[in-house]
């Protein structure tokens, strides 16, 4: 079968498209006939090296898909560490979904990881349940109008959370307001922390959902009010997430790791997740932000998308017709 591979750890530059035998299907999983995959960030790191547990190449890329699985004939969408950016995967049953009725194939792989991490960020930042009385719950979104960042728009849309989120382009901006973003920041002409400190009268946000690490973390925990939390679920801009542990005292605030690979594991966890998503669904309030949609023999155009910050939304790869 065809494949994307991971011929050295260098980069975009080094994926190839390369023939590679079928998948070994273990214990626990599926055959899936892979139709589309969602282009993640993670995809990007773990090509340079820098994503948490990478085997050595040459290895499969790509952590989310959709298609049919061999055996049941069932459209599914799903969720896995690498090797989806191929003809054929084996998935484990237990991250797999079906894919909803009226979604495309390029849909249904731009969903589980992005909506998963949004509303699992949600629930850390204890929003999934309605604040109390006379009190609306505030975030703000880094990367608003990117994968995860338009999933948690829609996602705080539907829990009636008020949304700040940044983004570098108005443009960008403009689209996910369309969405349900209340409050876009451009940070290329303004300093998100002071747009936050004057738009909440001083008061501040209850989470930030912060993925780009460095400077942004002690920033993004300025911008909290009391009792607040920083969910810090990624480091785009490569930088170690600086933070002063004496800064949480002021506001009794806290920053709170969260990644879907070791959540993703906890059906308890997940389950009820999925059951709140797929309600959504089902009203038909989720759809899943497509920036782009490529083919296979595009992928590196596609990763540099995402290194470049170029990319609305979704990045998906086509993977057959
Ligand atoms: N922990 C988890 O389980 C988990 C799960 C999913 C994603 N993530 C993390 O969440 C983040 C977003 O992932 P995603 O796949 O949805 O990507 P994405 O948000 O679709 O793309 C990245 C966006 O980040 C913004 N950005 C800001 N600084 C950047 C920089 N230095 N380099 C590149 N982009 C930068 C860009 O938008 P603007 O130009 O508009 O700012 C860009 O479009 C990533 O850090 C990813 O690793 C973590």
């Amino acid at each position: 079968m065809k494949a994307l591979v991971i011929t050295s750890l260098a980069g975009p530059e080094a994926l190839a498209i390369q023939d590679v035998p079928d998948p070994t299907v273990k214990a626990g999983q599926s055959l899936v006939r892979v139709s589309a995959g969602g282009l993640n960030f993670a995809d990007f790191m773990t090509s340079k090296g820098g994503y948490p547990g990478t085997p050595p190449p040459p290895l499969i890329a790509g952590r989310e898909f959709a298609g049919v699985e061999e055996q049941t004939g069932r459209r599914v969408m799903g969720y896995t560490q690498w090797a989806a950016f191929a003809e054929k995967t084996a998935a484990y049953r237990n991250l797999q979904w079906p894919v909803p009725e009226r979604w495309s194939f390029e849909q249904a792989a731009a969903f589980p990881v992005n909506f998963f991490t949004a509303y699992l960020g949600y629930w850390q930042a204890g929003m999934t349940q309605p604040p109390l009385p006379g009190r609306s719950h505030r975030v703000l979104i880094h990367a608003v109008a990117g994968g995860v960042g338009t999933a948690a728009v829609q996602v705080g849309r539907l829990l009636g959370i008020e949304m700040y989120g940044t983004s570098s382009s108005d443009e960008k901006l403009a689209r996910v307001k369309e969405l349900g973003l209340q409050h876009g920041i451009n940070y290329k002409g303004n300093d998100y922390e002071e747009v936050v400190k004057n738009l909440t009268h001083g008061e501040g946000v209850d989470a930030v959902f912060e993925m780009l690490g460095g400077e942004h973390t002690a920033k993004s925990l300025r911008c909290l009010r009391d009792f607040g939390r920083v969910i810090q679920y990624g480091t785009a801009t490569g930088k170690a997430p600086q933070i002063d542990v004496r800064a949480l005292y002021a506001k009794s605030a806290s920053v709170q790791g969260l990644w879907l690979t070791y959540l993703s594991q906890k059906a308890e966890i997940m389950e009820p997740a999925w059951k709140r998503l797929s309600e959504w669904i089902g009203q038909g309030k989720l759809i899943p932000q497509i920036g782009h949609v490529l083919p296979l023999d595009r992928a590196i155009e596609a990763y540099k998308l995402l290194e470049g910050g170029k990319n609305y939304g979704k990045v998906v790869v086509k993977i057959a017709q």
